[in-house]
């Protein structure tokens, strides 16, 4: 009978293989032009059991653009600054459109539907920048991941965040247009300058996994024992990853994987298996509504076969 950290290494193994052998790999993100440059064939996929053990896949230490998936962190942060404050600035309802979307701005007064969709998470963002200066606002969402991750080494990719800042010219129309409703404090140029550089922290799946740690057990990092946020955090985060945190595919994920999770156009996509399982899954190609393709099929294998879907 093989211990369930061997069990869980065989499974990894073989979702890994299976992946690499599906021709269908999405297509990788081109908006941002740094990321386009990206290889299409890589994979990776980490899962940190309860117990610490770390079983993992394919390209699971090659950095990846987190994008989107950095989002969840600047929530859990600036929760932590301002507490139940934030949700006067940001709603907690999926949005049903594109995470770059703004049509539901004019008719909600310029108060995005949720933290992940990009109007959101460019709202949250300026209040972690409130009273710093730039650098000192990244300074701390970087020192948060590395807190995490437990990592010292975790960096920001300068040459996709000068991409996105050339390029980001719709980021730059929704956050003009939320101030124009007095939702943003910050000068715009500031708030976004912290955003693309947040959206451009490169981490591995090893890194990622770790630092999702404590959303798997109730708010705190089980082997350290630290206590990152209380229980009742750590799920209400959870649950906003559930409903927004793939934006219109949200449904769709819960209904295949059945589990919080957070993706990015860099590829990467964090999920928490309540109490038993973080993990991270890379791979660069999208789907149409911008979640990496084959790391929805391989989480859904993973769910499947670990009896994990927390439904
Ligand atoms: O603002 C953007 O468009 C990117 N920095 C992040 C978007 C993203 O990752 C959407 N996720 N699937």
């Amino acid at each position: 009978m093989p211990s369930s950290a061997e069990h869980l290494d065989r499974v990894i193994q073989e979702i890994a293989a299976e992946m690499a052998a599906r021709p269908d790999r999405g297509t990788v993100a081109t908006y941002i032009p740094e990321l386009a440059r990206v290889d299409a064939g890589a994979f990776g996929l980490v899962v940190i059991d309860a117990d610490g053990h770390v079983a993992a896949a394919g390209d699971c230490d090659t950095p990846f653009s987190i994008q989107s998936v950095s989002k969840v962190f600047t929530l859990t942060l600036a929760l932590g600054m301002v507490g139940d404050r934030l949700w006067r600035r940001v709603g907690r309802e999926p949005s049903g459109t594109a995470f770059n979307s703004i049509v539901q701005l004019e008719r909600e007064q310029g108060i995005p539907r949720n933290p992940f969709i990009n109007a959101g998470a460019i709202a949250v963002t300026d209040l972690i920048l409130s009273g710093h200066k730039p650098r000192e606002a990244l300074g701390e969402i970087l020192r948060f991941m590395r807190f995490l991750a437990e990592d010292e080494t975790i960096t920001i990719d300068e040459a996709v965040a000068a991409s996105e800042q050339r390029t980001g010219f719709r980021n730059n129309a929704l956050a003009y247009y939320m101030k124009s409703f007095g939702v943003l404090d910050n000068p715009v140029e500031f708030t976004l300058g912290v955003y693309f550089h947040h959206c451009a922290i490169a981490m591995s799946c090893r890194q990622l996994a770790m630092a999702a740690r404590f959303l798997a057990h109730s708010g705190r990092n089980p082997s350290t024992g630290l206590s990152v946020v209380n229980p009742e955090r750590a799920r209400r985060i959870n649950a906003i990853m559930l409903t927004c945190g793939h934006y219109d595919g949200s449904g769709e994920f819960a209904y295949r994987v059945g589990l919080p999770g957070k993706s990015g156009v860099g590829g990467g996509i964090m999920a928490v298996a309540p109490g038993k399982a973080s993990i991270a899954v890379w791979s660069p190609g999208l789907d149409a509504a911008g979640n990496s393709h084959l790391g929805r099929i391989a989480l859904e294998s993973l769910t499947k076969r670990m009896g994990w879907s927390i439904f």
